[in-house]
């Protein structure tokens, strides 16, 4: 079986692992994997440094499409993507999350009749002003093997009419987090470099474009942390995204509390083993990213999900992670409530760590 594998953004390129490395490991004989990089994500700290630690196949094409607006930038990728998949002949192509990337991949294959392989399928918001959403929708419904990583996916896509090619078959994030735990804290000295010790501070990111591109919800966020920052150590490695809108979009005095302050750590975007790390040494997450939210959860971590809804709303309703939004009150509520109450359920949502293995055996039988 020949497959092509469609990746550009960073949380892609980390998924993309799970399924190398089962493939490597269990499929070698079987499975030729041909890898497409879009080049969506194009910063070495958001691409290049993930394929150096999870040890992925260098990509065999590179479409460096780079920034654009959304339209320019998902056409140019159809455009590539297409000639990739004439030239290839592949017997499916790997599609994975919600980004432009995978847009692109979808709308390129479906039109020429190659399988689409959807790995994260299922997946809502219900808030469609989410650029992820439209592309997800799309995709799962373009797609011939769809995979959910949890129960509440499967049902979304039975909801919507797709009752075939449907699969429950956990997360390849979660056979990630597993796998490299203990090779993280092994050979990540972020800990170390910033100072930092286990539980003595808080893991946060923003990079949804709805809260960096919006002033009013940038600020809110922000004084949100500051306050929190007054009784604990807050680190905040940065999409570039966000670095931008920073000095864009936050006032000028609450600018400089922020950015002069001994309790914010201000870092650039972090490798995926020294994400890890901080993740699992941190008393709490606050995040408006879907992949940092599981990962809170995988290392047992409460989360606030600075997003007025969520797609891995189990994480939520087993009392783990809780839905602030871009509210300042709500923020700095839920952080109190929390420091003085952790939660202590996390069922086992997101299956047992073998996810990419399970998805390459379904493959090999239906391609
Ligand atoms: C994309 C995905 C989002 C995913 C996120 C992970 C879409 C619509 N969104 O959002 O689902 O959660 O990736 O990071 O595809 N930039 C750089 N260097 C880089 C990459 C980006 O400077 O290496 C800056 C550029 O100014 C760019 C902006 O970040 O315009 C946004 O990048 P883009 O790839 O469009 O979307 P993300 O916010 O990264």
């Amino acid at each position: 079986m020949k497959i092509v594998t469609v990746i550009g953004a960073r949380p892609q390129i980390i998924k993309a692992a799970a399924l190398s490395r089962a493939i490597r490991e269990h499929f070698n004989k079987e499975v030729q994997e041909v890898i497409v990089h879009t080049g969506q994500h194009y910063d070495d700290n958001m691409s290049q440094v993930f394929f150096d630690e999870l040890d992925i196949p260098k990509p065999k094409y590179n479409i460096g499409v780079g920034s654009e607006s959304h339209g320019v930038q998902t056409a140019r990728m159809i455009e590539g993507i297409e000639e990739i998949l004439l030239k290839e002949h592949p017997d499916c192509i790997v599609l994975y999350g919600d980004t432009n990337s995978t847009l692109a991949g979808a709308i390129a294959a479906s039109k020429i009749h190659i399988p689409i392989v959807h790995i994260e399928a299922g997946l809502r918001s219900f808030n469609k002003a989410m650029p992820e959403e439209i592309n997800r929708i799309c995709c799962d419904h373009c797609s011939t093997q769809l995979f959910s990583p949890t129960a509440t996916g499967y049902k979304n896509l039975v909801n919507e009419g797709i009752t075939s090619g449907i699969y429950h078959c956990g997360d390849v994030m979660y056979d990630n987090s597993k796998y490299f735990a203990n090779i993280a804290d092994k050979k990540s000295q972020i800990l170390d470099k910033e100072g930092l010790k286990t539980t003595d501070y808080v893991l946060c990111t923003v990079h949804r474009d709805n809260n960096t591109d919006q002033p009013e919800r940038l600020n809110a966020i922000f004084k949100a942390l500051l306050k929190i920052s007054e009784s604990k150590m807050l680190v905040l490695p940065l999409h570039p995204r966000t670095s931008k809108s920073l000095n864009i979009n936050l006032e000028k005095s609450l600018f400089d509390k922020v950015t002069n302050n001994p309790n914010i750590k201000i870092l650039p975007p972090a490798s995926f083993l020294d994400m890890i790390v901080l993740e699992r040494h941190a008393q709490m997450v606050i995040t408006d990213s879907g992949g940092v939210q599981k990962e809170a959860f995988f290392f047992q971590k409460p989360c606030l999900i600075l997003r007025s809804e969520t797609e891995w709303k189990e994480i939520v309703e087993c009392g783990a992670a809780v839905i602030t939004d871009a509210d300042e009150d709500r923020i700095v509520e839920a952080y109190n409530r929390f420091m003085e109450n952790p939660p202590h359920k996390y069922p086992e949502i997101f299956g047992d760590g073998n996810a990419a293995e399970f998805i390459c055996k379904e493959m090999l039988e239906k391609f």
